[in-house]
């Protein structure tokens, strides 16, 4: 018989739809399957701060042996993460963060760092002068503020380089491209767009291309995703200038799961690296991870061919138990 899964796992996901949170997810199966007896439940809560938060309490009063939350936003989310606490629920945190540092673990990279490594970046790419615009992720979620926090910090050590105008994409590659251009007709040329994100990006570049304009401006995000419609992608065909590296830490976030439902020791900071992907090394990653992405693939294909002998094997057993009488 199948084993009974003995610890249950919530995640409080601020939104499942885009490439990079199904990415995450493909990442935590993968990685559960290695852990029979780990449960994992994901609710999807759409960009919706309030349903994150109804999810959390249902997640609470269902009583879960532990909750992964990514904040949609975080001062909401900050008094539900620590009402489950208080319960005795652990909570990791994953990619965007709470207002507080009440939490069990973080596993996420330091949005603050890739916005400063985005803009001493722009500020070389530029030769040091120039007109910005920056596409917003949503306001009230950690990796917006810090992305931007980093980004204008690194700014001031190129005095001639001004950040004009701001739209906010909310993270949504349509709502970027819907908003861009009322911004774009206000502020007039600009050399260079940098979005908090890929996607956002993507979604101003398909904007100017539509009226022919797409380059004249220079395009840099953040993600770094691979697969055909990843930044990867984007960087390859010159679509983008450079993304930065955003690693989902899909299988971190379960090994660190088991480790703390285990009672094993554990780090409260799980910080994953970033790197700034160009046309100088798009080539090399982009082998590595297809790479990496063949080899997951075949690591899927044979689990199923296991469970389908699994399933063989108990029907024979049930089978032998009928035959001999049970
Ligand atoms: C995916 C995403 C990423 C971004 C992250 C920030 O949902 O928008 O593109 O890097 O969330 O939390």
């Amino acid at each position: 018989m199948e084993q009974e899964a003995s610890y249950t796992i919530g995640f409080a996901q601020c939104t499942g739809g885009d490439a990079w949170r199904q990415a995450m997810h493909d990442e935590m199966r993968r990685e559960i399957s290695f852990y029979p007896e780990l449960d994992l439940i994901i609710k999807d809560a759409n960009n919706n701060t309030s349903l994150q938060a109804e999810h959390i309490r249902q997640f609470i009063r269902q009583g879960v042996d532990l909750l992964i939350v990514s904040p949609n936003e975080a001062e909401p989310i900050t008094p539900l993460v620590e009402e489950a606490l208080e319960k005795g629920i652990p909570v990791i945190i994953v990619d965007r963060r709470t207002a507080s540092s009440f939490y069990t673990a973080y596993v996420g990279a330091d949005n603050y760092e890739i916005g400063k490594l985005a803009g001493n970046y722009v500020g070389e790419l530029l030769g040091g002068q120039g007109k910005v615009l920056e596409i917003w992720g949503l306001k009230g979620s950690s990796p917006a503020q810090d992305r931007h926090r980093g980004f204008v910090e690194a700014l001031q050590g190129f005095k001639d380089i001004r950040v004009v105008a701001e739209v906010r994409g909310e993270w949504e590659k349509e709502i970027a491209k819907s908003r861009f251009p009322d911004v774009y007709q206000q502020v007039g040329e600009v050399d260079l767009v940098f979005a908090h994100n890929d996607v956002m990006a993507l979604g101003v570049y398909e904007y100017l291309k539509s009226i022919g304009q797409e380059k004249k401006f220079k395009f840099i995000g953040v993600d770094g995703l691979s697969g055909p419609s990843g930044g990867l992608q984007f960087v390859t065909e010159g679509i983008l200038d450079a993304t930065f590296l955003y690693p989902t830490g899909g299988e971190e976030i379960i090994r660190l799961a088991s480790k703390i439902l285990h009672k094993e020791p554990y780090d409260k900071e799980n910080i994953l690296n970033s790197t700034v992907i160009d046309s100088r090394n798009v080539h090399i990653m982009k082998q590595q991870t297809d790479k990496i992405l063949t080899q997951q693939k075949s690591i899927e294909r044979q689990q199923e061919k296991i469970a389908e002998q699994i399933e063989i094997y108990q029907s024979q057993r049930v089978l032998l138990y009928i035959l001999l009488g049970g």
